[in-house]
């Protein structure tokens, strides 16, 4: 479903992504990893088309994906991010909702009807999406009003709004308390069962090994493992690239 292909990234002197090749099945939930700065967050950009490869590419479909968030999200790559980026004004259901864009464009002032019908089917979706994730009763509260964990979690259901088939979660787990993890982990589980691929960012490794069937390892741009949690754990390298002892 993915092919990332020599994939590169530079700032600078630095390569922060440095030739790295992997493919993705559909259906899969794989676990990247690696010590900070490793270039996992990079990686994400440059699949969700959020920065331009200074080399490689990557491939949705057998097509190549060319550097545009919008084009990505179209095609049906969604993501959250590291750091939590909602609209604090804004109320949670306003957050999902932004994700269809809905603005009125021309087409809906000349059918203000079909407009209307349109935003309350995906009113009636971003209200179910939210239910999904535990947090119908906070629907109408401002995002930034709420705590830190259902913050996270509704970022994950404005990502699932645009049904995507491939989701990037940066770091979810990360300042959740071991309750919200567990409920995370259930999420994630429930998105995967119900075909979406995903690609997980985390430090949380009793996450990690819990949930994937794969995981990847960065250091310092480049793959240095990747394989089944059980392998990739007792791999030397990785080891030494956590510890900085093999
Ligand atoms: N826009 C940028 N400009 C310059 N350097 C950058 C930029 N984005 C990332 N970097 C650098 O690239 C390297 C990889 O960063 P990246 O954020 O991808 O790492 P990460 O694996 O996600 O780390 P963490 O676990 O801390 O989130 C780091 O050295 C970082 O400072
Ligand atoms: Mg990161």
């Amino acid at each position: 479903m993915l092919e990332v292909k020599n994939l590169t990234k530079s700032f600078g002197g630095l390569r922060a992504v440095d030739d790295v090749s992997f493919t993705i099945d559909e259906g899969s939930l794989t676990a990247i990893i690696g010590p900070n700065g490793a270039g996992k967050t990079t990686l994400f950009n440059l699949i969700a088309g959020a920065l331009p490869p200074t080399g490689g590419s990557v491939k949705f479909m057998g097509k190549i994906l060319p550097p545009s968030p919008h084009k990505a999200a179209k095609r049906g790559i969604a993501r959250t991010f590291q750091n939590v980026k909602l609209f604090h004004e804004m109320t949670l259901l306003e957050n999902v909702m932004c994700a269809w864009n809905s603005g009125p464009f021309l087409l809906d002032s000349i059918l203000p009807k079909r407009y209307r019908e349109t935003e309350r089917l995906r009113m009636k979706h971003a209200c179910y999406l939210l239910e999904d994730m535990g947090l119908g009763a906070d629907r109408d509260t401002r995002a930034g009003d709420l705590p830190f964990g259902k913050q996270r979690l509704a970022e994950i259901a404005r990502a699932m709004a645009l049904k995507p088939s491939v989701l990037l979660l940066d770091e979810p787990a990360a300042g959740l308390n071991r309750t919200e993890g567990a409920s995370l982990a259930k999420i994630i589980r429930h998105i995967v069962s119900s075909g979406v691929t995903v690609l997980l960012v985390e430090h949380d490794m009793q996450l990690v090994m819990n949930l994937a069937e794969r995981v990847i390892v960065l250091e310092s741009g480049a793959l240095i493992a990747d394989g089944p949690p059980s392998v990739v754990s007792r791999d030397p390298r990785v080891i030494q690239a956590y510890l900085g002892v093999a």
